[in-house]
């Protein structure tokens, strides 16, 4: 898309979405404006943030949640994606709090291949959904200038999406092995497959909560709200630029 197509108004928001509450609630504290309308299970929030008209949501866990929540949003004007929360980092470059920006999504616990599918490959699909490469550079620029005021490092790469919270180091070397995943988490990939079924442009940046290991579910618990709060960071850096 062009650049001219980041421009978002009241009738066009972009839609910046998370799975949790930690994921989202510090932008909507600095929404302006906010107006919440429920639609079926969801609180859609429509506001200002950093200058960009939005709508807000916290979709819940895992890819249905996610792909219902995409789908309701598109339905109400969404222009564009932009998931915001925390990741089990795979590449093994990546510490907590470090920073992954998606270049694709994959959908990793789907398995066709009884049928000859590759590991992943949902039929009738690609393999992997790239992600907008315009709204892309943007994060992307946002998560580099934070990083390098704050010591972090970003990954640019693939996420991988699966409805299962990773927790060991085997799953970690397949995902690595055979998707060449930069993170795993739990809903990315489903917003990308609604969005590209739409051709609506999406984007997403995860903080490192975790590193998908033996230690994940405590170091989950113990830093989700840091990097979640990195991940945030990023979006509105993202929506200043945008503003601009
Ligand atoms: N989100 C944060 N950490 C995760 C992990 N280890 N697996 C899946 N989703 C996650």
């Amino acid at each position: 898309m062009s650049e001219r197509a980041l421009r978002f108004d009241e009738r066009r928001p972009l839609a910046v979405i998370g799975a949790m509450p930690e994921e989202t609630g510090p932008l909507l504290a600095a929404a302006v404006g906010a107006v919440e309308e429920r639609v079926g299970p969801f609180a859609l929030h429509r506001a200002r943030l950093d200058g960009v008209p939005v709508l807000l949501v916290t979709c819940g866990i895992g890819k249905v949640q996610a792909a219902a929540l995409t789908q309701t949003l598109l339905a109400h004007g969404a222009a564009a994606v932009l998931f915001t929360g925390v990741a089990g980092g795979v590449d093994p470059s990546l510490r907590v709090g470090d920073l992954v920006v998606a270049d694709r999504a994959v959908q990793h616990d789907v398995d066709v291949t009884a049928l000859g599918y590759a590991r992943g490959e949902v039929p009738g699909h690609p393999l992997t959904w790239p992600a907008d490469a315009d709204l892309t550079a943007r994060v992307r620029e946002a998560a580099e200038a934070l990083a390098g005021a704050e010591g972090l490092r970003v990954v640019v790469g693939t996420v991988a999406s699966g409805d299962r919270f990773v927790a060991d180091p085997v799953d970690v070397a397949r995902l690595r092995a055979t998707f060449g995943a930069a993170c795993a988490e739990m809903e990315g990939a489903a917003v990308a497959q609604v969005c590209a079924a739409w051709g609506v442009p999406w984007a997403i940046v995860r903080s490192v909560s975790d590193t998908a290991d033996h230690d994940a579910h405590v170091d989950f618990r113990a830093f989700t709200e840091v990097a979640a709060g990195r991940a945030v960071a990023v979006v509105r850096r993202t929506l200043v630029g945008l503003a601009g």
